[in-house]
């Protein structure tokens, strides 16, 4: 069993032997080396796990090695051997970033214990650097779809973006993917491997956002009983995405503007001048432009935060991004959920591009998560697919029956019977139906209005007039 790989540095003979035999007996593989130069050539070869490093060595001392070692980048974790406890080692070999020390004569049980700890937070480490690895592959470029040029647009900008620090102002309605390109952004910046932190400031009361944001100090307000440590000093080094901007009040509006020219803050009843060195991605859902008009959003905010500005288009305006996100979504749905899903029927996917998509792609993606742990086969079919009915000119039911059950019905009376039935019938009994509440809803919305209908429709004005006779509308109040 190899519990990891150390490495003992000792001048004295004995005591190598000593602790090498005790940890191999524990499980370990053990490498031990009596002076600091041959240390640095074990350590330059291989990777320990953990190291034990005497202070007093013949040709270094201890401390020096430990620090060499760190600066070139080895990262195992060092557990250093003094002679005395004088309280200075312990401190400097903390200082250099020792995970622990211990003093001779050695205890054979309290060194066990020791380095069993350091092995454990190893794999810790290791586990969080994984992990770490795996949310950021999650974010690569490749997982964000589209093809239609405002797409392409986007993942170009994105690609410029994510080496600098600049400041970025993503917009677009709710679900557009906001959040998603903030997080591809940090996940492939220098910054990727410090913390990404979310400030949604609509959720966050007025009154403690700017705590939320820039932390008090012990007894700065009532309520204040601790001192707090605001997102700016938790994003420090890495990336800050101030999400719904338009939300915060304008007071507040004047402090962060002085952060993102000053890089710096103070928390809320503070003196001290605190450093930022934060990247900032904002996004609004809002019209930051007409806020800035109606003078509910800082002018020099704005054009401050928009330097570089991302926008991403509503999913009703990119339509052709439909089937691609489909796919990217039934594949996602796959893997993450296990779902028994491989496709949906081409009338299913002309549903789905028909749509208007209020809620964007995120409605696109819960969709089809509902779709498809709802159905009961590996393929989506309309009748499994159930659109926002505010939005959607769903197929109304034909007696009681969905359009397919309808179809499905009369398909078979047609085999059955050898008189067969009138198809002619059938097609206008589900034209009429599907014509009907559409140019309803079409002159209800445009308040009555057939020329603006008509556009909107796409047909012409004369035709709509034709179909309003024929089909005996009556224009209702909308
Ligand atoms: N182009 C895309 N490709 C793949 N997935 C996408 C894309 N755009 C959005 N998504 C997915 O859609 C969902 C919603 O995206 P996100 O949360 O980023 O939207 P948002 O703009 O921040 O919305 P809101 O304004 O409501 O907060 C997420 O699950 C995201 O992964
Ligand atoms: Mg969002």
């Amino acid at each position: 069993m190899n519990q990891g790989k150390i490495l003992v540095v000792d001048d004295e003979e004995s005591q190598r032997l000593i602790l090498k035999r005790a940890l191999e007996q524990d499980g370990y593989w053990v490498q031990t080396a009596e002076n600091g130069r041959l240390a640095q050539a074990y350590l330059r070869e291989n990777y320990f796990d953990i190291c034990l490093i005497d202070i007093n060595l013949p040709d270094v001392d201890g401390l020096t090695l430990m620090k060499e070692a760190k600066e070139s980048g080895v990262d195992s974790s060092i557990i250093i051997i003094t002679g005395r406890a004088t309280m200075q080692n312990a401190v400097q070999a903390m200082k250099n970033g020792a995970f622990d020390y211990v003093t001779k004569p050695l205890d054979l049980d309290e060194i066990a214990v020791l380095v069993q700890r350091a092995a454990e937070s190893r794999r810790l480490l290791d586990e969080f650097r994984k992990l770490k690895h795996e949310v950021k592959k999650s974010f690569e470029p490749g997982n964000i779809v589209g093809e239609s040029a405002a797409m392409q647009k986007v993942f170009k900008t994105v690609g410029q973006v994510v080496n600098t620090d600049a400041t970025i102002l993503i917009q677009g309605e709710s679900g557009t993917g906001k959040e998603l390109i903030a997080k591809t952004i940090h996940y492939n910046s220098p910054r990727w491997n410090k913390p990404f932190i979310a400030v949604h400031s609509a959720a966050v009361p007025r009154e403690l956002l700017e705590s939320e944001l820039f932390g008090h100090e012990k007894g700065s307000f009532t309520g204040a009983l601790e001192k707090r440590i605001g997102k700016f000093e938790l994003a420090e080094e890495g990336t800050l995405f101030l999400d719904e901007i338009g939300d915060i009040p304008l007071v507040l509006q004047t402090k962060l503007l002085r952060v993102l020219q000053e890089k710096e803050f103070s928390r809320v009843g503070g003196r001290e001048i605190l450093k930022a060195n934060v990247r900032i991605l904002a996004a609004t859902n809002q019209d930051l432009e007409r806020a800035v008009r109606e003078k509910k959003f800082r002018a020099d905010l704005y054009f401050r935060l928009k330097v570089i500005p991302i926008y991403l288009p509503p999913l009703r305006e990119r339509k052709g991004d439909i089937p691609l996100l489909v796919a990217h979504f039934i594949e996602k749905i796959r893997r993450d959920m296990g779902a028994q899903i491989s496709g949906v029927s081409p009338d299913a996917l002309r549903l789905l591009e028909e749509h208007t998509w209020p809620g964007n792609v995120r409605e696109l993606e819960n969709t089809l998560i509902r779709a498809a742990v709802l159905s009961p086969g590996p393929i989506l079919f309309p009748k499994d697919i159930a659109l926002h009915p505010k939005e959607s000119l769903a197929v109304p039911e034909l007696d009681g029956l969905s359009l397919e059950e309808l179809l499905h019905h009369k398909l078979e009376d047609y085999f059955r019977r050898t008189e067969g039935v009138d198809v002619d019938n059938l097609y206008s009994l589900v034209v009429e139906r599907v014509e009907r509440p559409l140019i309803e809803l079409t002159l209800k919305k445009t308040g009555g209005n057939q020329i603006r209908a008509a556009q909107i429709l796409g047909i012409n004005r004369n035709t709509l007039r034709k179909k309003i006779l024929e089909l005996h509308i009556t224009p209702k109040k909308g």
